[in-house]
């Protein structure tokens, strides 16, 4: 029998329309574009229009993928989400686009690993149409980070952005798509890189939102070291377990948060900056968003058959790496 594996058959990028730039946030906190730029290689970011959700990008995500498929809403049988900014604590975001969007077969839920959320949602995805399942799931990655962001709060206002992307997985008879996986985790970094309080742990009351203890917190130094290492050693070791040499690899797509942490990825791999995409400097760390936009940037530049590794590291900490081969 034919090994079914899940590839990749469409893919769809969306950020709002409206830009911050560095300029901008210089006359919010105490930063200068020299320092972003030098530090993050970030130059601007996106943010959604007021009353825009998380299910808003989807809705736009979805309807590019069933548009360039040529397939309609009705033939999606699952929505995976990657985020940590759903329209609601509940119900999920997958379940509101799935309304929005017309998806009326299908079902689907949110998942929260921050910034390893698309490669979490990918693996998740995959295995429903490798075990036969399902023929049409959408993966989906994005964040509406400023709707948690505390914009008078340097150390984190500058990294993040708004946007995100899907791809649609469906079953493959070449060996294409999907080879293979590393996903890991550790709650211990949790307190580094967190909303502190908004949970069960500690819901919202009037004294912490005064606080500002509802917005993203980062202890950048420490997420830094962490990410480095731990994003230069997954993608290491997805070449070394599948027998990859640089050669091999046609394209890196590093989670972005700083192009500091995409260059010692991309060294380690022993990469040149051409195997490399970044567009940090338009849209900031987009958090779940990162890599599903960059596939769509480049989806054009890809080839079929192209050895294309995946690596993200984030809160939680979270990170891991996916390798798969192009398929169209
Ligand atoms: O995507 C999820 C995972 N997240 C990440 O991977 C982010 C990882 N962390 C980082 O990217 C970096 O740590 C940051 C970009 C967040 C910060 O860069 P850094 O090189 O680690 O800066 P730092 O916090 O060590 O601060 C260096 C200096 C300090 O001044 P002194 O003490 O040397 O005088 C800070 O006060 O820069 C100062 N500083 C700033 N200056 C201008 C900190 N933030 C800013 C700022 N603008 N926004």
């Amino acid at each position: 029998m034919t090994k079914i594996t899940a590839a990749i058959t469409s893919v769809q990028g969306y950020v709002p329309e409206k830009i911050l730039s560095n300029k901008d946030l210089e006359t919010m906190v105490d930063t200068n574009d020299e320092w972003i730029t030098s530090r993050t290689g970030i130059k601007e970011r996106r943010l959604a229009a007021p009353g825009e959700a998380l299910s808003d990008f989807g809705v736009k995500i979805i309807e590019g993928i069933c548009k360039k498929r040529g397939i309609s809403p009705l033939e999606i049988d699952m929505i995976v989400v990657g985020s940590i900014t759903g329209d609601y604590r509940f119900p999920s975001s997958a379940n509101v686009m799935c309304d929005k969007a017309g998806c009326k077969n299908a079902w689907g839920f949110d998942l929260s690993a921050a910034c390893s959320g698309f490669l979490y949602a990918l693996d998740v995805g995959r295995v429903y149409v490798e075990n036969g399942t399902y023929n049409k799931v959408i993966v989906i990655g994005a964040d509406v980070m400023s709707s948690i962001i505390n914009y008078k709060d340097r150390a984190t206002c500058i990294i993040f952005g708004d946007g995100g992307g899907g791809v649609l997985l469906e079953p493959n008879e070449e060996g294409l798509g999907l080879q293979d996986s590393i996903l890991r985790s550790d709650g211990a970094g949790r307190q580094f890189l967190f909303q502190e309080v908004g949970g069960s742990k500690e819901p919202l009351t009037a004294e912490n939102v005064h606080e500002n203890r509802q917005y993203v917190y980062q202890e950048g130094q420490t997420v830094f070291k962490n990410a480095v290492r731990n994003m230069a050693d997954v993608a290491a070791e997805i070449m070394e377990n599948n027998n990859l040499e640089s050669d091999d690899v046609a394209w890196l797509v590093p989670h972005q948060a700083n192009l500091r942490i995409i260059d010692a990825t991309a060294n380690r791999m022993g990469l040149g900056k051409e195997k490399v995409m970044v567009n940090i400097q338009k849209y900031g760390n987009t958090t779940a968003g990162t890599i599903p936009l960059c596939l769509w940037e480049w989806e054009d530049k890809l080839k079929k058959g192209d050895n294309i590794v995946l690596a993200s590291f984030g809160g939680g900490f979270t990170w891991g790496a996916i390798y798969l081969k192009w398929a169209y």
